[in-house]
């Protein structure tokens, strides 16, 4: 079982405190996102300037784009874009044009989907999902629990890269313990700390911890 990866996602409303934030943590995280809100606000200049500020880091583009994924794909690419994403109610067609212009395509789980799509994606050379509990949900009182665990567990069981999301603390990470996440992504558990840098520090030790 390989380390998981730390990333962060900057959904801040505009730009500048976007820069603030990522500048205290770059370092300490191993991928950077360029959040829903940040893309639908700024989004190239989001990326180009994430990119210009880490040169060698993954950047991932959180389009959760549902079409034209081509076109949105090869923008977030010339920005500086590795990876980016596509909701998983857009169709093969639209994933697969997304896939020809960037690195890598993240199919973000959202509502109603099965794992007849999920072999789909796999089918269609798409090996990377995102496990989301929105943050709608949380605010409406969900929490993560036994029912998500076995539904990454599978989908890591069909073969496919997967990233886990949606209010995550240092505390929650000890939930997935034996399971090969790709990756946990975490905004508000590092942008809204007193202490950014310490609490991604945190997080990559508890990651340390678990799986190292
Ligand atoms: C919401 C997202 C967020 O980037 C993701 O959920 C991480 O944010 P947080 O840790 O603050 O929930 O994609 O749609
Ligand atoms: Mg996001």
């Amino acid at each position: 079982m390989s380390l998981p990866n730390l990333q962060i996602a900057c959904d801040h409303s505009d730009l500048p405190t976007a820069l603030a934030d990522i500048t205290k943590v770059g370092d300490v995280v191993d991928i950077i996102e360029a959040g829903t809100i940040l893309m639908l606000q700024v989004g190239e200049y989001a990326v180009k300037c994430f990119r210009a500020l880490y040169p060698d880091k993954k950047i991932v583009a959180d389009t959760k784009c549902a079409d034209a994924g081509g076109t949105v794909a090869k923008n977030c690419s010339e920005a500086g874009a590795n990876w980016m994403t596509c909701i998983c109610s857009a169709t093969i067609p639209t994933m697969i044009a997304a896939a020809k212009e960037i690195e890598e395509i993240q199919v973000e789980l959202y509502g109603d989907w099965t794992y007849e799509n999920a072999q789909q994606w796999l089918d269609a050379g798409i090996t990377q999902a995102i496990y989301h509990q929105s943050r709608d949900a949380l605010f409406a009182g969900e929490t993560w629990g036994e029912k998500d665990l076995k539904r990454v567990k599978k989908l890591i069981d069909m073969g496919m890269k997967v990233s886990v999301t949606g209010g995550l603390s240092v505390e929650t990470l000890k939930l997935f313990e034996g399971i090969d996440v790709h990756t946990f992504i975490t905004g508000r558990g590092i942008t809204a700390a007193s202490d950014p840098k310490k609490a991604a520090l945190d997080f990559k030790a508890e990651i340390k911890r678990i799986w190292g």
